[in-house]
């Protein structure tokens, strides 16, 4: 796949082992310069239930051992982190996630690549994707997700069902009773995009409604010019209860 990070030694389900001993004083620094600096935006930016997942959490000072972090979210939601390399394909972290599995990227960034990263790190797939597992709707609903997404691989659909991961997984907002916030792990694990989505008054910040948001293209590389806002993670869970068949038919025979 041309992408970094080291897949000789990964299984036939992408998965590796983390090797904590591997990684240098450098890089255990280089991670907490990253958590402190979200630390000092996320009360203000990250919904409440991350906040909480956080706090149980102990992952400041290092990067953290996925193996001690697994046996807490077993006790909480009954997922697990598995350990990857980097980007998989989508058959693979589709089944992970149909098996309460997260992926989470071994390797960290370079420091110059503090402020901006394009593929996940282990600092982008933790500190934003794994404190929600913790929370049971959120836990449950990434759940159906990965069992959608091997469907949609089935109905050749996967492009339609990123769009909806992108725009709440990595990019949701939240209405809660302080206002806005970030759920959303590419807006939690960013230094800029984290307070942008939520203050600046640029960018579009729309209810959610999962038959725009399957129309709707990204991009990558800049901050994000729509956002979608849920109620809940229940209201998440609700509205991608059904069955997408034929609303990819719909999608498709109107494009
Ligand atoms: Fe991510």
């Amino acid at each position: 796949m041309g992408l970094r990070g080291d897949y000789t030694q990964a299984g036939a389900d992408f998965s590796v082992e983390q090797d904590w001993s591997r990684y240098t004083a450098e890089e255990h620094a280089l991670y907490r310069r990253l958590f402190d600096r979200q630390s000092k935006l996320v009360p203000r930016y990250a919904c409440p239930e991350w906040i909480r997942a956080i706090a149980h959490l102990d992952a400041a000072r290092e990067i953290p051992r996925f193996d001690q972090v697994s046996s807490k979210l077993r006790a909480a939601t009954g997922w697990e982190i598995v350990a990857v390399p980097g980007l998989i394909p989508d058959a693979a972290f589709f089944t992970h996630l149909a098996n309460r599995r997260f992926p989470v990227t071994v390797w960290l960034r370079r420091p110059d690549e503090f402020d901006y990263i394009v593929e996940p790190d282990v600092f982008h797939d933790f500190f934003g994707h794994v404190p929600l597992l913790f929370d049971r709707v959120y836990a449950d609903h990434l759940h159906e997700y990965g069992k959608g997404g091997l469907k949609a691989m089935r109905l050749d659909a996967v492009k339609m069902l990123a769009r909806l991961y992108w725009y709440t997984i990595e990019f949701g907002l939240m209405t809660t009773a302080q206002g806005v916030r970030a759920y959303g792990a590419g807006l939690l694990s960013s230094g800029g995009e984290l307070a942008y989505c939520v203050d600046d008054p640029k960018p579009r910040r729309l209810p959610f409604d999962l038959e725009r948001i399957m129309r709707t293209g990204y991009i990558i590389d800049r901050y994000q010019e729509s956002y979608f806002v849920i109620d809940s993670f229940d209201q998440l869970m609700r509205e991608t209860a059904p069955d997408f068949t034929p609303i990819y038919a719909r999608i498709r025979s109107s494009q």
